[in-house]
């Protein structure tokens, strides 16, 4: 059976910075099946030699340490272009002979969509058309769906429609490249290959759960695409709702696509909608200052490239606890963390040495990116100093424990499993439009007359002034432990 990967989109950056790149790692790794070929499909005409160049280049330039020239030599054998566009039903028919071309038939096929999102139904209805979608008995076919996935829940909707008009669910991979990540698969694993944090985990001891995607980096050359989209629906509406899920989830049954994407769609059906009129209690949005100016964005636009938010899970586990969301751009640092702060001791009969008893509390740090790892806080003894008392702090840190070169990018495992047909860590059509049903009714809330202003923020700041009056306003506020630069005991200081 010959394996063919055919990039739709093959000129574009994601498949010079990602895709190329992680399957030539998967070559090297040698977990790419024998006979594999990566067919790319553009308009630009450039012929397989050219190709290769380019991905040789963008190799070169994106991932230098991991060059290898006789590996390369290998690998850039397996691929392929063909010269099309998006729309025309000749350029598919042209593309189903080349397939035949560079693979022997029966052969398996997954086509990556890696276009601009108006491309999508019509590609997949163009595949459809030349029968290169209808699953024969001895080879599959799938697609995987980049983001975005829509823009609200309307045009989700349409857009499953007409996958599902072409395609069966098990046959559409949807990614989030955050599932892709190692740190992000190990909730689950820390969650349910343990069994000491499971009976903490809820309303009776966590006093609340904040999830943190900060940038450093603004719209960089995507100004067109952003300002169309602002922040709710570049990362929430997929990479913060998709952690939340995994955290708050309850224990799937067994470890399968369908019984774990259950589980994520029972907290997603949970959320509590931020009505309209709690808008402004509920949300903060913020611009980066100098965001008018950069290219491609309108000089008066109202795009948000901040956004924290306050939500809550209206389920047994976590009923009356709030989960605090914050994401944005050209913030002080590039860190993706999950903290889990834990209720503080019924009474506290012991001296804290920082003089703020009242403040101390267990808290889980889960640290996505970067530093990999996780940290626990506990309180200890200060030695020789009577009964004084000290936050003090467990680590445990990935590159340590397994190497530092031991974390791959996100799409090596992902493009692996699509093709081995293990959907776990993509995004289900459910589970996509719930997660724009709860998005959607926070852009409501942003149009209607309790909306929050959209603040200015500095760069490098962390965003704007009113994301901790969202907490303080609680008697909480956001914390930041990414490890080593911050004593165990920073997080006590506002
Ligand atoms: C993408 C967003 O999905 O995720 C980008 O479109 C963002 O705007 C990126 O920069 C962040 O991903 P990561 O893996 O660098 O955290």
């Amino acid at each position: 059976m010959s394996n063919v990967i055919v990039i739709l989109g093959a000129s574009g950056d994601l498949t010079a910075r990602k895709l190329i790149p992680a399957l030539y790692n998967n070559f090297k790794k040698k977990r790419l099946p024998e006979g594999t070929s990566v067919l790319g499909f553009a308009r630009r005409p450039y012929s397989d030699d050219d190709f290769r160049q380019k991905m040789k280049e963008a190799v070169l330039t994106f991932e230098p340490d991991d060059f290898n020239e006789a590996e390369w030599g290998k690998f850039s054998k397996l691929l392929f272009y063909q010269m099309g566009e998006f729309s025309g039903e000749e350029h598919y028919r042209a593309l189903s002979l080349r397939i035949n071309d560079v693979s022997t038939s029966p052969q398996n096929c997954l086509f990556y969509l890696s276009a601009a999102p108006e491309f999508y139904p019509i590609i997949v209805t163009h595949l459809a058309g030349a029968n290169l979608l209808s699953e024969t008995e001895t080879g599959y076919r799938r697609v995987i769906v980049e983001k975005p996935f829509g823009r609200d829940l309307a045009s989700a909707l349409s857009l499953n429609s007409v996958l599902h008009g072409a395609l069966q669910e098990h046959q559409v991979y949807r990614i989030d490249h955050y599932l892709g990540k190692e740190t992000v698969q190990n909730v689950v694993v820390f969650r349910f290959g343990n069994a000491i944090f499971e009976p903490l985990w809820n309303r009776n001891y966590v006093d609340h759960v904040q999830i943190t995607v900060a940038e450093s980096v603004g719209v960089e050359h995507r100004g067109n695409y952003y300002d169309t989209a602002g922040v709710l629906r570049d990362m929430f509406q997929n990479h913060l709702l998709q952690l939340l899920a995994l955290v708050a989830m309850e224990p799937p049954a067994v470890f399968d696509a369908d019984t774990l994407r259950n589980e994520k769609v029972k907290v997603l059906s949970a959320l509590r909608e931020i009505s309209p009129e709690h808008s402004a209690l509920s949300t903060v949005r913020g611009q980066y200052e100098g965001y008018l100016s950069e290219n491609g964005v309108g000089q008066d636009s109202r795009t948000e490239t901040f956004a924290a938010v306050r939500l809550f899970i209206d389920n047994w586990r976590w009923q009356g606890v709030p989960f605090y969301l914050r994401s944005g751009k050209l913030l002080n640092e590039k860190i993706s963390e999950i903290t889990v702060q834990f209720r503080r001791p019924p009474t506290q009969i012991l001296d804290v040495q920082a003089g703020k008893t009242e403040l101390f509390t267990n808290r889980l740090s889960i640290q996505i990116q970067p530093n990999e790892g996780m940290h626990l806080r506990f309180l200890a003894k200060v030695p020789d100093e009577g009964m004084q008392t000290r936050p003090v702090e467990m680590a445990f840190n990935f590159r340590e424990s397994f190497g530092v070169k031991a974390i791959p990018e996100a799409y090596e495992r992902l493009l692996l499993d699509a093709m081995n047909g293990d959907a776990s860590l993509f995004a289900r059509s459910d589970e996509i439009e719930l997660a724009w049903k709860f998005i959607d009714s926070i852009r409501e809330g942003w149009e209607g007359e309790h909306a929050p202003p959209i603040l200015p923020y500095r760069k490098g700041s962390w965003g704007p002034g009113a994301a901790d009056d969202l907490l303080g306003r609680d008697g909480r506020w956001w914390v930041h432990e990414s490890g080593t630069e911050d004593g165990p005991i920073a997080g006590l200081i506002k």
